[in-house]
């Protein structure tokens, strides 16, 4: 992806030399719109006629509503567009969509300069990160590209420098997510995906550590190398390692790499099978996290562990029957070898266990139930109680939209296995996302303070671009791990 650069702008509205400003409008409580904080000077060079212009335009401050005015020479910038943030009172979240309405709606621009700043500045440089991102790498023509340069309306401090790159830091981290997504399986499978763990975590300084199939083997990880067994493409666990300055808390990251989910013997239908190309949208986001985290120097000690398996149907697949031994020695009667996450997930959690951490975040595209239940943009979030409560409340408030769920006790007896420790579904489709969950709960230490976010809808995209959500991987968790990680380096 080409990113726009980007800068901070105090110039005066009659020296910005930018092809096109950016404004912001606000619905009215009592109907109607105003122009939002920041377009007042703009508005001036119009002699305050800004709001009947954009009226007459059929303007009417609706969130995400694009409407683009000529500036007949007023300004140097030749159009001026105006984006609603919608109701009054503008929250951080209003101003990142409408900021990616307005990056998406300024394809093929040079230079724009933007007043959302003005309302919330780190909000405006997400959004506008975000929205400007595409995906091309598989276009043999390159097409219009993303606007080239983006100046936010700001003062030029410390603080406000400091608000710039840590805002860019955590969008290009989000970035980074959706490309890993947005790669075809044929290219990202266990081994290429895994190298390209290294690469990132190594350019950022991180100690990095790869098992292949031998030392899957060796060590005894069952749950990845079962998944993994139906694949010509073999199986991987990819350790990456930060270590802050003054580290307080230690943080475990797990993330499912499921390079492509078929479904295996237990196969799934054909429609849409082409969207389990994101099955390793959780691996994508901790590794993205724990690189992030690096380059932000958070006082923690940060160790994300990612399974990585391709799920095939072949002559060498595992299938419904078999009993896995998995890493720590528990045993599970696969019923279904399309409930795979969990298996290479339950390796990867007694790995990263043993890290003695104090806090475990683990994120997957783990059932469909979850997209049963919440939709195509909430995550479901499970796991110790208060733990579960502050990541779905800090999901929440970065825009995120985790929300919390129960582990019901008896959808644990219903993993209950003839021949197992356990068998990895429960045999009816009620709750499955939380049935999931209870599985996961099993291989988590006891006492850990631990969070699983199912991101089986948000992680993907599928239908058209809104807000600063753009079409394919979403780079869903990314913003909400970030926001915990710093929350944990503030308060333990
Ligand atoms: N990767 C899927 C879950 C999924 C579904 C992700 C839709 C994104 C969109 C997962 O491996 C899966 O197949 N889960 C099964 C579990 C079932 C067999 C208990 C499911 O949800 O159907
Ligand atoms: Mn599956
Ligand atoms: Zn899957």
């Amino acid at each position: 992806m080409t990113a726009p650069k980007l800068a901070l702008s105090d110039n005066a509205v009659t020296d910005i030399t930018a092809d096109v400003v950016v404004i912001g409008t606000v619905q009215q409580d009592g109907g109607g719109f105003t122009l939002a904080p920041g377009a007042e000077a703009v508005d001036a060079v119009f002699d305050g006629s800004l709001v009947d212009v954009l009226t007459s335009l059929g303007a009417g401050g609706k969130a995400e509503e694009v409407v683009k005015v000529p500036t007949l020479g007023r300004l140097k910038a030749g159009v001026v567009l105006a984006v609603g943030l919608g109701k009054a009172d503008p929250t951080a979240e209003q101003v990142r969509r409408a900021a990616g309405a307005a990056a998406r709606a300024l394809t093929g621009v040079k230079r724009a300069h933007n007043f959302l700043s003005v309302v919330d500045l780190r909000a405006a440089i997400e959004g506008t990160v975000l929205g400007a991102y595409t995906f091309t790498q598989y276009k043999s023509e390159a097409g219009e590209g993303p606007v080239g340069r983006v100046d936010f309306a700001s003062p030029n401090t410390k603080e406000t420098k400091a608000v710039l790159k840590t805002a860019t830091a955590i969008a290009e981290a989000v970035a980074t997510a959706r490309d890993l997504i947005n790669t075809p399986p044929n290219d990202l499978f266990p081994a290429s995906f895994a190298e390209r763990a290294v690469k990132l975590g190594e350019a950022a300084g991180l100690t990095v550590e790869v098992l292949d199939e031998k030392a899957l083997r060796r060590g005894g990880y069952g749950g990845i190398l079962g998944v993994g067994s139906g694949s010509a493409r073999l199986p991987r666990l990819v350790r990456l390692s930060y270590k802050g300055p003054k580290a307080a808390k230690k943080v475990a990251l797990v993330g499912k790499g499921i390079t492509f989910d078929t479904g295996g013997i237990s196969i799934k239908p054909a429609a849409n099978m082409e969207e389990m190309t994101s099955d390793m949208s959780g691996a994508a986001a901790v590794v993205a996290s724990v690189v992030l985290a690096a380059k932000l120097k958070y006082p923690l000690e940060v160790i994300a562990t990612v399974p990585i398996a391709e799920n095939m149907p072949s002559g060498t697949s595992y299938r419904p029957g078999d009993v896995l031994t998995m890493y720590g020695g528990k045993t599970v009667e696969v019923l279904n070898t399309d409930a795979e996450g969990r298996l290479i997930l339950a390796d990867a959690i007694v790995r990263a266990g043993e890290d003695d951490p104090d806090y475990l975040i683990e994120t997957a595209t783990l059932t469909g139930a979850q997209v049963v239940a919440l939709g195509k943009r909430t995550a479901g979030v499970m796991g110790s109680d208060d733990f579960r409560d502050r990541v779905a409340r800090i999901g929440q408030s970065v825009g995120e939209n985790a929300w919390a769920m129960p582990l019901p006790d008896e959808l644990r007896s219903d993993l209950d296995s003839r021949v197992a420790d356990l068998a990895n579904v429960t045999g009816h489709r009620w709750g499955g996302m939380l049935a999931a969950g209870q599985f996961l709960k099993e291989f988590v230490p006891d006492g850990l303070d631990w969070a699983h976010i199912d991101v089986a809808g948000p992680a993907y995209n599928s239908g058209g671009a809104y807000g600063y959500t753009t079409r394919g991987g979403t780079g869903v968790p990314v913003r909400t791990i970030a926001a915990v990680l710093a929350d944990i380096a503030e308060n333990g």
